[in-house]
């Protein structure tokens, strides 16, 4: 380790999955196995730390400067509106927010407060703001889904991939909110005092998401 060292923070679960498969593409990550239980892991020949992290906790590790870089969805750097930056679009982890709720469900009741269970307080809060809706906010931490099924809210903001959670407990989506996919952030401290170190990881993941796209187009893979 050296003060040149660099930290990425990965997150664990499907989305850690993704990223690290993206970094050991481009010779980065190697020495990580996301399936121990081990958090830090170091890989001397790039020089690089990785610490595996809840989902939700890489903007606080990038945005506290313990790490330099990290990886996360969309939805989680707009959900804690931290000041970092945000570098590279990395193409998986697609999805999008959306307001869900039973067939037929009001979103815009105007002068009545509309009940809204979710993961993202921010955004919900935001997103109804921006339309004049008053809304309650019911912070929930996972299975938000169940929410309008047992009467303790009107809809849920929620992000939504197959659709199959929606479907499977009868709710649909009432309005697309915004897409999502999993970018490369930086701090922005590190990204001046370590430009070159963290461009050329840029560079390399640029070309190698260029060639995925490439294979995309001719329908040799399906990104998720
Ligand atoms: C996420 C999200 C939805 C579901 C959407 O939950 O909050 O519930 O995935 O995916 P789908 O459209 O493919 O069904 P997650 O799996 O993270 O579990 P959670 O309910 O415990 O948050």
């Amino acid at each position: 380790m050296s003060t040149n060292t660099l930290t990425i923070a990965l997150p664990k679960g499907r989305l850690g999955v993704d990223a690290l498969n993206a970094l050991m593409a481009v010779g980065f990550g190697q020495t990580v196995n996301l399936e121990s239980r081990q958090l830090i892991f170091y890989d001397e020949v790039n020089d690089v730390r990785y610490m595996i992290v809840k989902p939700v906790d890489v903007i606080t590790y990038v945005y506290e400067g313990v790490a330099d870089l990290g990886i996360i969805g969309k939805d989680s750097i707009m959900e804690e509106n931290k000041d970092i930056y945000e570098l590279l679009d990395l193409g998986f982890g697609q999805c999008k927010f959306a307001i869900a709720g039973y067939p037929n469900q009001t979103i815009n009741p105007k002068d009545e407060v509309l009940r809204v269970a979710s993961k993202y307080p921010f955004v919900s809060q935001k997103y109804f703001q921006s339309k004049e809706q008053k809304i309650e906010i019911i912070k929930l931490n996972g299975s938000v889904e169940l929410a309008p099924l047992v009467g303790l809210s009107d809809v849920i903001v929620d992000i939504v991939e197959t659709g199959s959670t929606l479907k499977a407990n009868g709710l649909t989506i009432l309005e697309d909110m915004f897409d999502i996919s999993a970018k490369l952030i930086s701090n922005r401290v590190s990204y001046r005092f370590k430009t070159a170190k963290i461009n050329d990881l840029m560079q390399r993941l640029n070309s190698y998401l260029g060639v995925i796209l490439w294979l995309k187009s001719l329908k040799i893979i399906v990104m998720h």
